[in-house]
């Protein structure tokens, strides 16, 4: 390693100290004055082992963004009982903190997986590998993500309803998402996409830096509407809408678990990874689950009724596999008896993929507020901020610098006449320089050197960043098991731009985002891109398809929306592992009931689409268990 990288990682423990006294002083002034946040009574309560029965009806796997919302839907009916297992523990105080996003991920709360080293993407990161953060904890990754509420595209269901799956058009899961909505935003309230009095509320982030209005009017200039981009038509720019409760983050086990925890039908078992679900050889039919609670001993539960794997993309193939459902040569490869041979499984794996890293410095006009105009690290990590928080609960720790406007657009490659965008802008109001490496070096896995030589010459001065992502990727990759542990991490290989198509659009997407920094709007604030170029990137001409293609190659970014690896299709559909009703093809009472059965990525984030999946399921399950006369 150079002098450099070496001199910015020594300059980056050192504030590492001042950050993370921050965050403790956080919690301790939560702990004090935000009784709020503490909820100490709704709060869901573990279930022990000493009161934890045989026999459930229903067992669920997960309690994530979609596990919570089956939880709850199923022990509305008083007579059903209900298994909730969840590897990891309860949220934390610091979690509901907007601002403290990145501070989740590579902490307890992360499963911190990595992908396999690659050749053609990540090569920014150490070892060719980027990081997969997944929720590790109640609500799953709905309490590590950035809380952004995004529907996606009428389209992307009306595609996956023209596979053969019955139910699925955007007309039919419509009511789904307004079920469970609790919008907050005033001029949205009425507004025929829009639902009020569901437990997930939906808010505007209570902090914004002035940039974010500037980015509007930006996107304005380029031709594109301010708009709600879960309304009529996709393609505009909008403040955020998040996923948030009085400005604080609402997970799905904030929106869902604890109001139903005192049921006395949900039993909600913490720190209970399971290992595998019990699968009948003869009659193929799920019996039951076998998990580890803490680092106890391994118990059993029954399912009189179904177990229902809601593990996420990443994981539930990996239970899937593990328990002998999946392509029958790699299962006896890693000494698994195969149950089912579904070749399907694990594969068709779909994410967000986008180029991060572009850094654009700005001059912050003398009246734009005590901090400038965007979110530079150091201005905001005072007492003040802290005591603003923890007071008057207002300021900066109830900010999204990460994306306070998003937009949808239009390449030259998307049909413009039929509204169905094929690139998504995250508009940042910070970038890699302005938080000293704290939080996006470490997150993404950059490399010291990488580190050095791009931002530390632009350290902490005002900055924005445009991330563009591809919406609907053609490259699929796959999850497979390392070998048979159960605790061990699956394989993932997510194969970003083996399609070329898939760049060609990103390299758009990044040229749409220097183009907005271009505006008028943008000029007023004397945008400029910041001129470093990447070390493996020099031989390139600044600002060429070519440069742009190796930068995105370099600073790889999931957006943390894998999805795909469950397909849900039609029984003609040999890549199908579950069918339109989310049962488990070869198999009897055991569903899939998360983002892994999407057919095709949707075009927007992931959050509020498994959401809306676990509603449907549960009606469905309900449909299906319920005497007709007792249907809800
Ligand atoms: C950092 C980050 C930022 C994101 N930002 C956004 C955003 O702003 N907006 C948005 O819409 N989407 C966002 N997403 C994506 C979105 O949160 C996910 O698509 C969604 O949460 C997926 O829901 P799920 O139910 O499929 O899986 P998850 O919510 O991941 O739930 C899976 C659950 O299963 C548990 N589990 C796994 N294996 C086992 C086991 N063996 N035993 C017991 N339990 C197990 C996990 O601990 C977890 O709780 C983000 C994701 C991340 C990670
Ligand atoms: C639950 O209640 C319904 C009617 O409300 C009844 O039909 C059903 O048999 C009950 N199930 C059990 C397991 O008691
Ligand atoms: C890239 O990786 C692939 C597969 O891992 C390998 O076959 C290939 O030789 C590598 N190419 C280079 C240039 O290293
Ligand atoms: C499972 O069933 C298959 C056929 O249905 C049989 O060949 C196999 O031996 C059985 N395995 C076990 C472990 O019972
Ligand atoms: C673009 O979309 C319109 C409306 O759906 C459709 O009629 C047209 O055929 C599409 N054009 C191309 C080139 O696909």
């Amino acid at each position: 390693m150079s002098v450099k990288g070496l001199a910015s990682a020594a300059r980056i423990a050192a504030a590492y100290g001042t950050g993370f006294s921050f965050i403790i002083l956080t919690q301790v002034l939560i702990q004090l004055l935000r009784p709020d946040i503490v909820d100490k009574n709704m709060r869901p309560k573990d279930c022990s082992i000493i009161k934890m029965h045989k026999h459930y009806d229903f067992i669920i796997i997960g309690g994530g963004s979609a596990g919570a919302v089956v939880a709850n839907r199923l022990s509305e009916i008083s007579n059903w009982t209900v298994l909730l297992l969840e590897a990891g523990g309860d949220e934390t105080l610091l979690s509901d903190v907007p601002l403290y996003m990145p501070a989740l991920q590579l902490s307890p709360l992360d499963w911190k997986f990595k992908t396999e080293p690659s050749n053609t993407s990540c090569l920014g990161m150490n070892e060719g590998r980027c990081n997969w953060p997944r929720g590790k904890v109640l609500g799953g990754s709905s309490v590590l993500n950035a809380m952004i509420y995004i529907r996606g595209n009428a389209k992307d269901y009306d595609r996956w309803a023209a596979l053969g799956n019955e139910g699925w058009s955007y007309r039919e899961v419509l009511p789904y998402f307004k079920k469970s909505e609790d919008m907050r935003v005033d001029e949205y309230i009425d507004s025929p996409y829009h639902g009020t009095g569901g437990p997930l509320t939906i808010e505007e982030f209570a902090y914004t830096s002035p940039i974010s209005k500037a980015f509007l009017a930006a996107g304005r200039e380029m031709g594109y509407e301010a708009q709600d981009l879960n309304g009529a038509m996709q393609a505009g720019f909008m403040m955020t809408h998040g996923t948030l409760r009085q400005g604080l983050r609402c997970s799905t086990a904030k929106a869902f678990l604890r109001p139903a925890a005192r049921r006395k039908n949900l039993h909600i078992s913490m720190h209970s990874h399971v290992e595998k679900i019990i699968i009948n050889n003869e009659t193929k039919r799920a019996e039951g689950v076998v998990f580890r609670k803490n680092v106890g001993g391994i118990r059993t539960v029954y399912a009189d009724k179904e177990v229902i794997l809601s593990a996420g993309s990443v994981q539930s193939p990996q239970i899937l596999m593990l328990s002998g459902v999946g392509p029958s040569d790699h299962l006896r490869e890693m000494g698994i008896h195969p149950i089912v041979n579904m070749p399907a499984v694990g594969e068709n794996l779909q994410d967000h993929v986008a180029m991060g890293g572009t850094a654009y410095l700005i001059e912050s006009p003398a009246h734009m507020d005590n901090f400038g105009a965007s979110f530079v690290l150091p201005k905001i990590m005072t007492m003040n901020t802290l005591l603003n928080f923890a007071v008057q609960s207002r300021g900066p720790l109830y900010a999204l610098p990460e994306a306070e406007v998003m937009a949808f657009i239009n390449t030259k490659y998307a049909n413009h006449t039929e509204d169905w965008p094929d690139i998504q802008l995250f508009l940042a109001s910070y970038a890699d320089n302005t938080d000293g490496g704290l939080f996006g070096k470490k997150d993404n896995g950059l490399t010291d050197e990488y580190y050095a030589v791009m931002y530390e010459p632009n350290l902490y001065k005002d900055s924005y960043s445009v991330l563009p992502l591809l919406l609907r990727p053609k490259s699929r990759g796959r999850i497979r098991l390392k070998n048979a542990n159960p605790h061990e991490h699956p394989l993932i290989y997510p194969n970003y731009f083996h399609h070329p198509d898939d760049i060609a659009v990103l390299i758009e997407g990044a040229k749409f985002g220097y183009a907005l920094s271009k505006t008028r709007r943008m000029q007023q604030l004397s945008a400029r891109i910041n001129e470093i170029q990447i070390p493996g990137c020099r031989h390139l001409e600044f600002l060429s398809d070519e440069y742009w293609e190796c930068a995105a190659r370099h600073y790889t970014m999931t957006i943390y929306h894998p999805v795909g690896t469950c397909k849900m299709g039609p029984a003609t559909d040999p890549d199908a592992v579950v069918d339109p009703r989310l049962r488990v093809y070869g198999t009897w009472n055991l569903r899939v009931v998360d983002a892994s059965i999407m057919p095709f990525i949707v075009s927007g984030n992931t959050n509020a689409p498994a959401i809306m999946i676990a509603e449907k399921a549960s009606d469905m399950i309900k449909e299906e268990w319920l005497p007709s006369s007792s249907n809800t």
